[in-house]
């Protein structure tokens, strides 16, 4: 151990996960500093605005709404940064870590797009930048893919990253409420944001995708890589639908290797009930790891709130402090530098789930099944639904039997401009 008697740390952002870091380091430092062996101070705290009440007492001069007061401090060791967004943050982390301060982030934004410079950074600069709490909340898998699996071949990464969109599902599929009612229940119980177009559209899980991707695959890919589906044109018959087959409807994000590819995908999708994946309900998230040696290993917990992500941080902030104590030089994670291609979703082949409006009139599904059969693609089997007497229209749904992504949305083109159907509903695909 060296002479160290203390290790100062600077927090940038004091909301939800900021005030349970600060609440941690001021009001019950205890278990930090016996992990730790020395005591972990903090010194400054940065926020935006400085007149807001906060749930927190700092004491006084602590609070400062200059980013300088933290960067410029030579005495601060470790940069804690809880504000979210890529800018400031990562311009901040780039000084922070060019100076000779070690970096701990919730930060999935700035992860996920400058996340392989950023490290790159710190490896040069001896310093380290730790980031689990980026994914997952308190699921501990950004350090596992680190340090505990590094030893696979990563065949396949799935994952319900979301807990606002998995507490949307949930409530669609147990409630079978529209979608619209289970997103102001969410927003309403402080799960969804006002504006939720991060979570539903999935921008928020290709974030999460795109760092676990980039740390399984040891290759620098960005959220532009992530084919993306969000969930707002589901509909509560999809669920019944999807049941009556033996499926939940849950929005994934994938990654997988495919010979010199990995396909990244975020999409709502069918899985079996007796996947384990069909059973992570309401906020939780999951996430299953295949692996060349540890065969399939699941991660299920808390995926966001302020004791987990805070769990996420501290834990974080122990590992970057032991170093600090023990002047070493970081491992960090692995170079990025293998050059694997993005497989396009085209190429994606599964199974689908194809919920169509059509006319209640004989000699339809013929005129169906010839356009799929028309770009090959079989179908498992068909249920014929709700015929609507006002309206005269029916609901088709079709399960089809492994189908090129590409030909299923040709053959899609080809029956949304049949003269019987009236729209399409929804097409979902299969991951068994
Ligand atoms: N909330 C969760 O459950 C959760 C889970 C996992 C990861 N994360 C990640 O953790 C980070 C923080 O999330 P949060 O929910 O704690 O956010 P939040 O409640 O909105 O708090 C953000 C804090 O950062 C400060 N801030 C924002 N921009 C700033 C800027 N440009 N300069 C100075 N201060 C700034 C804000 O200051 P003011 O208070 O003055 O506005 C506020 O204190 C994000 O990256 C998020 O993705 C959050």
């Amino acid at each position: 151990m060296s002479g160290r008697t203390g290790i100062n740390v600077g927090l940038m952002g004091l909301g939800v996960v900021g005030g349970g870091v600060a609440s941690a380091l001021l009001q019950d430092p205890s278990t930090v500093t016996a992990r730790v062996g020395i005591p972990v101070n903090l010194r400054r705290v940065l926020v935006r605005d400085r007149s807001r009440p906060r749930d927190i007492e700092l004491p006084p001069g602590m609070l400062t709404a200059n980013a300088e007061d933290i960067l410029d401090d030579p005495d601060i060791d470790i940069l804690i940064e809880v504000m979210g967004g890529s800018d400031p943050a990562a311009a901040y982390f780039r000084r922070a870590l060019s100076s000779g301060k070690h970096v701990v982030s919730a930060n999935k934004e700035v992860m996920a797009k400058e996340g392989a410079d950023l490290m790159a950074l710190a490896r040069a600069n001896h310093v380290s930048l730790l980031f689990e709490a980026s994914v997952g909340g308190g699921i501990p898998i950004v350090g596992c893919l680190m340090n505990e699996l590094a030893a696979n071949d990563v065949y396949s990464i799935r994952t319900i990253i979301n807990g606002t969109t998995n507490f949307i599902l949930t409530r669609m599929a147990h409630q079978r409420t529209a979608f619209a009612d289970a997103l102001s229940e969410a927003q309403g119980l402080g799960y969804a944001e006002a504006d939720p177009t991060n979570d539903v559209e999935g921008i928020d899980a290709a974030y999460k995708l795109t760092v676990l991707a980039t740390l399984a695959y040891g290759c620098r890919f960005s959220p532009d890589d992530v084919f993306r589906q969000g969930i707002s044109a589901l509909e509560p018959q999809d669920f019944r639908y999807a049941e009556e087959f033996g499926y939940a409807i849950k929005s994934l994000a994938i990654a997988d290797q495919n010979g010199e590819q990995v396909q990244l995908r975020v999409y709502p999708a069918l899985v079996p009930f007796d996947n384990m994946l069909a059973n992570v309900n309401g906020v939780y998230n999951a996430v299953e790891v295949h692996g060349s040696l540890c065969g399939q290993v699941l991660f299920h917990g808390m995926g966001a709130g302020r004791g987990p992500t805070t769990s996420a941080v501290l834990g974080d902030l122990v590992e970057t402090a032991r170093l600090v104590r023990d002047s070493a030089v970081p491992g960090g994670p692995r170079e990025l530098s293998q050059h694997l291609g993005v497989r396009p979703i085209d190429a994606l082949r599964t199974r689908y789930y194809i919920r169509l409006i059509v006319a209640d009139q004989a000699g339809v599904l013929a005129q169906i099944a010839r356009a799929l059969g028309d770009e090959d693609i079989s179908i498992a089997s068909v249920l014929q639904k709700d015929a609507d007497a006002e309206t005269q229209s029916a609901e088709i749904v079709i399960m089809t039997h492994p189908a090129l992504e590409s030909s299923v949305q040709q053959a899609l083109l080809t029956i949304g401009r049949l003269d019987p159907v009236r729209r399409v509903g929804n097409m979902l695909r299969i991951e068994e």
